[in-house]
């Protein structure tokens, strides 16, 4: 998940002062990162090291990281006119760093690569509140009150999407993720007349790269058939719904992906175990399970106790559930 490098001393060492493009814009660096916490866990697979804006940001949008507060437009989204500052992104021009990191992972890497990127209506959100923002008012504004501009905000950022996944993937990467981290904002019905038609756009263009197609968002306890339904291979789990429940809701052969809470990372070692082989235990072995965590790594997360969280996985995540 996203920042499992957050918390390293390493990271932290090759990261560098200044903003995150900068360090994602140096393939070298990028790659370093993206290897480290494959070396220091043993995960099973690596996340490019990038960013959900990072598309925006290349094509000139005026948007930029800010340490310990997220992505921040300068000129937030208010009116048509704004329209033309989202221009289409031609990979090879616009991201060919992306591209090189790609290139370099896949040669380095034992495990397989998950490219990504941010759903539209995820990133839509900071370029039309300028900022992080708690109840999304500006975006769910502009929804109603201005839905063709809400539309084609959507459309411009779904295209982006599907061509710096496209280009992702014919570089090598092995599987996508979709980040629509803050979906979970919106009823379902917001969600299905605003939101998901932009999200189905790009599950469906990238179908044909034949790669599993990975949806994650966080609160999406209700929204979580439409995230299914949108087109994707596996549905990302935040912490609040046991993996049983979700098969429940989403029938007995779905992939999830998920689902520990990533602040129970920050006690003691035995609450951490018990609460890994609970996941375990709601997954009951099915083989349609990839354990992670419900969200991001904490900054504050002990190293440590996630080597231990994945040592704990491996050794008994196939027996849970075996007869
Ligand atoms: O683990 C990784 O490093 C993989 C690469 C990755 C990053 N961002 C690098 C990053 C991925 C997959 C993301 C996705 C991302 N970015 C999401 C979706 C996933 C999720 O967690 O919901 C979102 C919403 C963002 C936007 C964003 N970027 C936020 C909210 C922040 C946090 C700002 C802060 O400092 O608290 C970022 C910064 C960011 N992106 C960091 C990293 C490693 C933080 C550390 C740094 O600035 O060096």
């Amino acid at each position: 998940m996203r920042q499992a490098g957050r918390s390293l001393p390493e990271y932290k060492a090759v990261r560098g002062e200044g903003s995150i493009n900068q360090a994602i814009a140096d393939p070298e660096r990028a790659t370093e990162i993206t290897l480290q916490p494959v070396r220091r866990y043993g995960v099973d697979a690596a996340i490019l090291f990038s960013d959900i804006v990072t598309a925006v940001h290349a094509i000139g949008f005026g948007i930029d990281i800010k340490p310990g507060v997220g992505p921040v437009a300068e000129k937030p989204i208010t009116s048509t006119d704004d329209l033309a500052r989202l221009r289409p992104l031609e990979p090879e021009q616009d991201i060919p760093y992306v591209l090189e990191t790609v290139r370099n992972l896949v040669g380095e890497l034992d495990v397989p690569l998950i490219g990504f990127a941010g759903a539209p209506f995820t990133v839509a959100s900071y370029l039309i509140e300028g900022g992080p923002s708690k109840n999304k008012a500006k975006t769910k504004s502009m929804m109603l009150d201005a839905p063709d501009l809400f539309a084609a905000v959507l459309d411009r950022l779904a295209d982006q999407a599907i061509a710096t996944l496209t280009a992702q993937v014919e570089n090598g990467a092995s599987a996508i993720q979709l980040f629509d981290s803050w979906a979970g904002c919106l009823s379902p019905s917001m969600y299905e007349r605003f939101v998901m038609p932009a999200s189905a756009k790009i599950f469906e263009a990238v179908e044909s790269l034949g790669v599993p197609r990975i949806h994650f968002g966080i609160n999406t306890g209700e929204l979580l058939t439409r995230f299914r339904d949108a087109g994707a291979d596996v549905v990302g789990i935040d912490w609040l719904v046991p993996l049983d429940v979700a098969r429940e809701r989403l029938g007995p052969d779905a992939i999830l992906q998920g689902n520990l809470d990533p602040v129970i990372c920050l006690s003691e070692w035995p609450s951490v175990a018990a609460a890994v082989r609970e996941v375990l235990a709601s997954n009951g072995g099915h083989p349609g399970h990839i354990f992670n965590l419900g969200h991001g790594v904490l900054p504050e997360i002990n190293p440590d106790i996630l080597k231990q969280v994945v040592e704990l996985v491996h050794a008994e995540g196939h027996l849970v559930g075996a007869s």
